[in-house]
């Protein structure tokens, strides 16, 4: 028994329960028709959970220490939350929500058919209906820090693209089905020998975005490279020569893949139990062998026709371990479309969207290319480059508007007046000044 194990204190159930009934009982107007399901161990945090029942229904949980027999407060639901339930079931909400009849979720199949696409994901997605891919995987495009080759003009110009490239896949994604992505952070070289190179931690901004656009963090998972593949950055040479402390400068072997799953998130068992092919689920099975840990060793891809590919092994793990066979696999950020070319080899449907015609069409000449896989696959490639933001329909804020109209030679000046003049009526109603 783990209490006894680690000297708890608080030994059994009836102790578990007598602490809580006795903290209740300062705190609710009557304990008539208070009762406790069975208490349960938490020992990671050493609490025993003790569900809280009245009139037989379930109205929260007390959290009580195994050590101190106090109440854990910060594990527990609040007395307003318990004394809220109650009168919720005195009148007869809960039961009634209960009687009713739940909507039978029906077993969503995707129709779509694979895909190759030429576009802006932003844009393209825009076309797709909701909850009609099963997986993403990607990796965005490299934020590069210099102004000169940079596409973005700040780094926050650059989140806010990816917050709505997130935002559409996550339309596009069935509830409770994964996004996986890959980056990395990024250096910023010093701009002049006076001054220190830095890093911006990229995959955890990207983090924040995910978790306020209703992901679910599952895991992080560390691709590590080998050593040589790191030295090409630079960092470390300085102190590899020196040897000064503080002059230390880890070489960079790691990239994250980070795992998220779309909220609601229902239980994964659901999908297995539901799924309409039992054969499907059956040949899905991941065989043995497969990465037992979160660090993955795999070696970087290269290829001449694109500079930032990712290797095909790391799109069949990630698409063996988070999709079954049949699904559609997106990639918004197809490149000459590794993850559709491993999808397609997994007996997955794709599609892969990316905005420069050369990559895309690099993709097309592999997917066409009778050496790529052994059965033919069947796809269709879409042009929809001609596609173009409409910025009424685009969900861009003031900011972003004011910058797009700056870029077509509108001086910020200009639209500065222009909005005096629009809303002048609002403003001076308000007493403000533009
Ligand atoms: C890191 S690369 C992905 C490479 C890919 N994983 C592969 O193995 O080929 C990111 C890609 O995103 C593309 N890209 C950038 N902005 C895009 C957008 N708005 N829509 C679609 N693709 C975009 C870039 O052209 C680049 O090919």
């Amino acid at each position: 028994m783990v209490a006894e194990d680690r000297n708890y204190q608080v030994l059994n159930t009836e102790q578990a329960k007598e602490i809580v009934w006795n903290d209740l009982t300062g705190q609710l107007d009557s304990m008539e028709y208070i009762a406790f399901g069975l208490p349960e161990i938490n020992d990671r945090y050493d609490i025993w959970n003790v569900p809280v029942l009245y009139k037989k229904e379930v109205i929260g949980e007390v959290a009580v220490d195994a050590y101190s027999k106090k109440i854990n407060a910060k594990r527990s639901s609040d007395i307003c939350v318990l004394k809220g339930r109650i009168d919720k079931v005195n009148r007869g909400e809960i039961a009634a929500a209960q009687k009713r009849p739940r909507k039978k979720e029906t077993y969503r199949i995707s129709e779509l058919s694979s895909k190759l696409i030429k576009g802006r994901s932003e844009l393209v997605l825009k076309q797709f209906p909701e909850q009609c891919v099963d997986m993403i995987f990607t990796s965005p495009p490299y934020y590069n820090a210099r102004k000169q080759y940079s596409e973005y003009d700040t780094y926050e110009d650059y989140l806010a693209f990816i917050r709505r490239v997130v935002k559409e896949c996550r339309r596009v994604l069935m509830d409770g089905k994964f996004f996986i992505i890959n980056s990395s952070h990024v250096l910023v070289p010093r701009a002049s020998r006076n001054e220190s190179s830095s890093r911006i931690a990229v995959p955890f901004d990207i983090h924040q975005i995910f978790l306020e656009e209703g992901f679910e963090f599952v895991d992080d998972i560390i691709w590590q490279k080998p050593e040589g593949a790191g030295w090409a950055s630079g960092r470390g040479r300085r102190f590899s020569a020196d040897r000064n402390p503080m002059q230390y400068k880890a070489v960079p072997v790691t990239e994250y893949v980070m795992v998220y799953r779309k909220k609601p998130a229902v239980l994964i068992d659901y999908f297995i139990r539901n799924h309409p092919s039992p054969e499907i689920i059956r040949a899905s099975k991941i065989g043995d062998g497969y990465e037992k840990t979160n660090v993955w060793y795999l070696s970087p891809a290269r290829d001449k026709r694109h500079p930032a590919v990712f290797p095909k092994e790391l799109a069949e793990r990630v698409i063996t371990y988070y999709s079954f066979k049949n699904d559609v696999v997106l990639d918004p950020f197809g490149g000459i479309g590794t993850t559709a070319k491993a999808a397609a080899g997994l007996d997955r449907r794709f599609i892969s969207i990316e905005c420069s015609g050369e990559y895309a069409e690099a993709a097309l000449a592999d997917m066409n290319s009778v050496n790529t896989f052994v059965n033919p696959v069947e796809f269709e490639f879409c042009d929809c480059s001609s596609l173009t933001d409409s910025p009424e329909k685009s969900g861009y804020g003031l900011h972003e508007l004011i910058k797009m109209l700056e870029k077509k030679g509108v001086s910020g000046e200009e639209v500065a007046d222009l909005l005096r003049k629009e809303y002048k009526d609002t403003l001076h109603g308000n007493g403000q000044e533009a």
